[in-house]
């Protein structure tokens, strides 16, 4: 089947099937076209969670899905690729705990930190952070639960991505240090303790990118995602999640050049003119973009024909922490 007809055959199926499909802005133009919503991580949850069609259908990588699950444990959610990410994979239980046992070993004890982990984890990493009394957050609210947990007067211990966790510190005017990286004194004197993964597709933007463009355009506006490292952060006009980035890009005069900092697929789509990547390597998610229109279809097909394919399923021991962490976070975002 072509795309087009693929398509119509997708609407036919979804109408009928009464599912709801949600797309992350980072997915490839085919499926972006066909969702009923589209968003970043935190929109996608929101949207998800109030959602009252019987099936979900969530085109992203596996951790979004995982957290809709969590979050309304009774909704039937299907991944058409379940795909991971790759900065997610970073880190599971056994690191988390040896990075906890690290920090022991440094007298910075359980009750001395609160965990926040980025919802770029697994459904096991949340469960581990709520059971300890911590919180989830996404790059749209991460400074304000790193701000409200700060009220409890401990550190933060923030997992997995070092970059969010630094960038935020650093807006903050906090201490921050890395696992792995940095001296002790300087874990024991931090405020925000952050475990050493990363996002290899926004590693790819350097300051040298950004010289090459300023030197090139002097007029030209900087834009970057809060998991760029922290001199490109720096040294950029806005650092935001992915919608903060399309309001700031959308509103600016057409004729105003901007290069920005994110997933190739979404910054593509932004604008006609004067739009820039900020990378000269193509900055695509590859698993992101492993989703396909076909890959749609067979999921609807499959739930037409009762074998359910790709559902999302979590451990019931698992929801009950992680949903704690979650629901502190979505309680805490709420308008
Ligand atoms: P957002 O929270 O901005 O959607 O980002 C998710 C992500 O994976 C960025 O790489
Ligand atoms: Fe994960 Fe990076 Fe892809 Fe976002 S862009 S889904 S953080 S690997």
């Amino acid at each position: 089947m072509d795309n087009k007809k693929l398509k119509n055959e997708i609407e036919k199926l979804k109408n009928e099937l009464n599912v709801t499909i949600v797309v992350h802005f980072y997915q490839k133009d085919e499926v972006f076209d066909i969702a009923d919503f589209s968003g970043d991580s935190l929109q996608l949850a929101q949207i998800a969670a109030k959602d009252k069609n019987p099936y979900l259908i969530f085109c992203g990588v596996s951790f979004m899905g995982e957290s809709v699950k969590i979050l309304d444990p009774n909704k039937r959610v299907f991944m058409p690729k379940v795909a991971c990410c790759a900065m997610a994979e970073m880190i599971d239980i056994n690191y988390f705990d040896k990075n906890i046992q690290i920090l022991s070993d440094l007298g910075i004890n359980k009750q001395d930190f609160i965990p926040i982990t980025y919802i770029n984890s697994s459904a096991k990493i949340k469960a581990r952070v709520g059971e300890l009394g911590g919180y989830v957050c996404t790059s749209s609210n991460a400074k304000n639960i790193i701000e409200f947990a700060l009220k409890q007067n401990k550190k933060i211990l923030f997992v997995p991505d070092r970059c969010l966790g630094q960038n935020v510190a650093q807006t903050m005017k906090l201490k921050s240090a890395i696992m792995g990286e940095s001296s002790n004194d300087e874990i024991k004197q931090a405020d925000v303790i952050c475990y050493n993964g990363f996002c290899s597709v926004h590693q790819l933007f350097s300051l040298e990118d950004i010289n090459f463009f300023r030197k090139k355009y002097p007029d030209i506006l900087i834009a970057s995602h809060p998991e760029c490292k922290p001199e490109v952060c720096e040294n950029s006009d806005f650092v935001g999640s992915t919608s903060q980035l399309i309001n700031y890009i959308q509103s600016l005069p057409i004729e105003q050049k901007v290069a920005v900092g994110t997933e190739f697929n979404m910054v593509n789509r932004l604008r006609e003119k004067n739009t820039y990547i900020l990378s000269s390597t193509k900055p695509e998610c590859p698993t992101m973009n492993e989703t396909t229109l076909q890959d749609v279809y067979d999921t609807l097909q499959s739930i037409k024909n009762k074998s359910f394919k790709n559902e999302i399923f979590v451990d019931k021991d698992i929801v009950k922490w992680a949903k704690t962490a979650l629901d502190k976070m979505m309680e805490l975002s709420k308008k």
